[in-house]
């Protein structure tokens, strides 16, 4: 006979998360959020998952990623936002980032879900998604941490890049492929996450920064839908189980503060309280001095003082020009590669 203990542990780990369904308006716009939460407890911090451009909030993927946070100990949500069309521009992306931050605080106002905001507030975004997550904090001031999943941020000198991360980067977490011909860049990366480490491989000791993971590494082309299983269009298992930096379990762990980092103190990006400490390594203010002997880990403020050579005028950084028309040569360029993009990707579903 199994001992009574043996049971009660059984009996949790086959308990699923709880569903949840509610509805926010938003921009003029009433608009659904659907996931999970844990079975046991209460007072959970928030985890909000954005989809990315044209993909259902409540799509197999969308569906397992709560349902991942959820067993994680979050309540997850994915927030339903406008996303049939890549963003036409900066107001039209500022407008989706507001329609979720607005979404997300009403979210945080409910004292009937179990959810508790001041515990920390994780926004995991996929594609545009990932974009809106590494900027939300400029629209709420809940939001505590971010990861993005192939959302690196596409140009200078302009509202994606214009160097206002309201949300400092020791919270932020990118991984991307190396083919994925949109996000997968290194400039990209650097400018999105803040940090410069001059390899693929840019996880600071506290697990913010970035991964640009190779061919070599996950034993299949990274492109922009290496994610995705394309016969149940969930998350691909090989992505959602790995521990490699890149993997989805182990973004999960960063957002939890997982204690086997190598600096624990540095722990909880996802579930420290709001009114706690900055990222231990952002505060390391450094003299000039210092700093011109050790450039180090760069803050964005410091990019457009550094020389990133020919990567650096590759076509993203001639949006930060300040004339108007270029920046709106910039946006049109921005939207035409995207399209290309959701082309791109709706061409591997069909082949698959
Ligand atoms: C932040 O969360 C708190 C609850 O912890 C809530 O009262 C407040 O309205 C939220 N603010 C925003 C901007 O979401
Ligand atoms: C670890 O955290 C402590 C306290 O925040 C900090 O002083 C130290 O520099 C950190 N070490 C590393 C390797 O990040």
């Amino acid at each position: 006979m199994p001992s009574l203990r043996l049971l009660q542990l059984w009996a949790v780990a086959q308990a699923l998360p709880v569903p949840l369904e509610l509805h926010y308006t938003a921009e003029g716009q009433r608009s659904e959020a659907t996931g999970y939460r844990p079975v046991h407890g209460g007072q959970w911090p928030l985890a909000v998952f954005l989809h990315g451009t044209r993909r259902a909030h409540n799509d197999a993927f969308g569906v397992e990623a709560c349902r991942y946070l959820a067993e994680s100990g979050f309540a997850a949500l994915s927030l339903q936002y406008t996303n049939k069309a890549y963003p036409g521009g900066c107001s039209d992306f500022d407008h989706r980032s507001r329609q979720v931050g607005e979404g997300l605080r009403q979210i945080c106002d409910r004292q009937d879900l179990g959810i508790n905001c001041a515990l920390g507030v994780a926004v995991v975004g996929f594609s545009l998604g990932g974009q809106i997550a590494l900027k939300l904090r400029n629209f709420n001031a809940n939001v505590s941490a971010a990861l993005s999943i192939a959302g690196s941020l596409l140009f200078e000198g302009q509202c994606l890049m214009n160097h206002d991360f309201k949300l400092e980067r020791s919270k932020r977490r990118i991984t991307v492929g190396s083919e994925d011909r949109h996000y997968g860049s290194r400039i990209k990366c650097v400018s999105s996450s803040g940090y410069d480490c001059g390899s693929n491989n840019c996880i600071q000791p506290d697990g913010s920064g970035f991964y640009m993971f190779t061919e070599d590494e996950v034993g299949r082309t990274p492109s922009h839908n290496y994610y995705i299983d394309p016969l149940t269009q969930g998350m691909a298992e090989d992505f959602k189980l790995s521990d490699a930096p890149w993997g989805f379990a182990a973004c999960v762990r960063w957002l939890l503060g997982d204690p086997s980092l190598p600096n624990a103190s540095n722990r909880q990006p996802g579930s420290a309280r709001l009114t706690g400490q900055k990222g231990p390594l952002l505060l390391e203010v450094k003299s000039p001095k210092a700093r011109a002997e050790d450039p180090g880990p760069l803050d964005v403020e410091d990019l457009e003082d550094r020389d990133f050579g020919r990567e650096a005028r590759a076509p993203m950084f001639r949006a930060g020009a300040n004339s108007q028309s270029q920046a709106r040569d910039a946006e049109v360029e921005l939207v035409k590669d995207n399209s290309a993009a959701i082309g791109d990707e709706q061409a591997a579903d069909a082949a698959e």
